[in-house]
């Protein structure tokens, strides 16, 4: 469930406004829409409704949400059509995202960060929880996503539960949302100071000149693409994008994608460790991570329902960018403050729900890393209410957030809502059950054979 904090006036007002900047999908409206029958439990994620088999004409103005996307079809990202890249774009995509000369001073690529043979995520050899860029000892504030099944982000749109207050975001790149496509996202990591440092479009373009690029874009593009700066980046956007959403990123075959298939492999542990990943009164880990045990199609358990929570993770105070006490990373209220939404800061502390695909191969977990184990994050969410002295300096909870905004935080969901000094909603067996489950969510090329 989403427990949005603005009123709802002012959330329609954000819509409005979201909609005339034209960040959402495309405002048409279908008179009627057919919509393919789900099995019951695709839609265990935030309290929709099923749709009644055999599909069903959404008719209903209220089921047309902002943006015309109904409900289902925007959670479940299954039923979106996948793009499907040109292999020859894609294969430029790929040679430019193993490119380290594309980066000032040479040496960075975008596989430096998100490391194909580390589940498309790494420190690029910092140790803090972020990621080195390629400037000496210049590291950004957050640590890098994986990039596997980045394909199923969807773009930033609104959504309202029917028991929710009001329309709550979900989607869009990055772990703030600020970036609508694959394409536009490529920018962010060439220009800036912290991750590859070429500045400006026009440097991306003298590189991409100089490095050799100009008979693939011209090929791809067309003749004197690489002249045009601003051009000769969204081409190399665009290339990257394709590379992004091909199937190399998104294989689809880990133990877990074998049992959907009907090949079972998974150990009692495992499957205990589903069971309480799924169950709302033990880990609730479904409810935003969302997974479809009952349908035979992988893509419908994506472990994220693409929405945004205030989790009051810790304070990771072993970044440099956290040397100024009065220094927070804020989440999506920087996006929701760019785009004008109204109350912006009730967003703050809020991050995207990550999928949990290849989480057992991250080094660094959360948005500013100050997790290294992953066992020691599903003990968070275990205990970060009954024993908060465990997670927190003493006196401080919610550390990385200034007071006035720990508000924000979810304390209602199972188990972040129970009393300090109370037993948790998962004991230790249950947390180690819900450690070899999402093991099982690793693609098969990173299992050692
Ligand atoms: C210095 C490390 C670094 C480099 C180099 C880097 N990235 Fe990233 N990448 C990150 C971080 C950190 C984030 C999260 C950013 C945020 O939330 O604001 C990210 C986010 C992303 C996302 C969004 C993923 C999501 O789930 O929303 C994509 C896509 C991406 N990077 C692609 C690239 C591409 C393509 C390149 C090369 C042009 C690249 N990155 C280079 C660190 C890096
Ligand atoms: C209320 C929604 C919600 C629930 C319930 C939830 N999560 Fe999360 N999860 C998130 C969000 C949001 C993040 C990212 C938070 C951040 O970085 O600040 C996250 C991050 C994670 C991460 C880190 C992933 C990474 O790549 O860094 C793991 C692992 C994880 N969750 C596992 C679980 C498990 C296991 C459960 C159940 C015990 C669970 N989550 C329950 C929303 C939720």
């Amino acid at each position: 469930m989403k427990f949005a904090t603005a009123g709802l006036t002012v959330a329609l007002a954000a819509i409005a406004a979201a909609v005339a900047s034209g960040l959402l999908f495309e405002a048409r409206r279908p008179a009627a829409l057919t919509v393919p029958s789900l099995p019951e439990a695709t839609l265990s994620v935030r309290g929709i409704p099923a749709p009644p088999a055999g599909g069903v004409a959404c008719t209903q103005e209220s089921q047309l949400r902002v943006g015309d996307t109904p409900q289902w079809r925007a959670i479940v990202p299954a039923n979106r059509p996948q793009p499907v890249p040109s292999p020859a774009l894609a294969a430029l995509g790929r040679q430019l995202f193993m490119d380290a000369r594309l980066s000032q001073p040479r040496g960075t690529s975008c596989a430096s960060c998100h490391a194909p043979a580390q589940g498309f995520s790494s420190a690029n050899g910092a140790t803090h929880g972020t990621a080195r860029g390629s400037m000496p000892g210049r590291t950004g504030p957050r640590n890098p996503p994986s990039l596997t099944y980045v394909r199923y982000v969807p773009p930033l749109y609104f959504y309202q539960d029917d028991d929710a207050q009001a329309p709550a975001p979900f989607g869009g790149l990055n772990l703030d949302g600020s970036a609508d496509t694959l394409a536009a996202q490529a920018r962010g990591p060439l220009l800036a100071r912290h991750e590859m440092n070429l500045g400006s479009d026009r440097a991306v373009a003298r590189r991409l000149r100089d490095t050799g690029y100009r008979e693939a874009f011209e090929k791809l593009f067309g003749v004197g693409v690489l002249g045009h700066p601003r051009r000769a980046t969204e081409a190399l956007g665009e290339s990257l994008q394709a590379y992004l959403q091909s199937a190399e990123l998104a294989p689809f075959d880990s133990r877990f994608d074998d049992m959907l298939r009907g090949h079972d492999t998974l150990t009692s542990q495992e499957k205990r460790g589903l069971a309480v990943f799924r169950n709302p009164d033990q880990g609730n880990c479904a409810s935003c991570h969302s997974v479809n045990a009952t349908s035979t199609d992988p893509a419908r358990s994506l472990f994220t329902d693409f929405g945004y929570e205030a989790l009051g993770v810790p304070r990771n105070r072993r970044l440099a960018a956290n040397a100024r006490a009065d220094a927070f990373d804020l989440g999506l209220c920087r996006t929701a403050r760019e785009r004008h939404w109204p109350e912006a800061q009730s967003w703050c502390g809020y991050f995207r729900t990550p999928s949990l695909r290849n989480v057992a191969l991250r080094q660094h977990l959360m948005h500013n890393g100050d997790f290294d184990s992953l066992r020691d994050v599903v003990r968070f969410y275990a205990t970060r209410s009954t024993r908060p002295q465990d997670w927190y300096p003493p006196g401080t909870p919610f550390d990385d957030l200034p007071p006035e905004l720990h508000g924000n935080v979810n304390v209602v969901a199972t188990p972040l809502n129970r009393r300090a000094g109370t037993s948790p909603a998962m004991s230790d067996e249950d947390i180690d059950a819900v450690v070899a489950f999402l093991k099982t969510l690793t693609d098969r090329r990173y299992l050692v054979r």
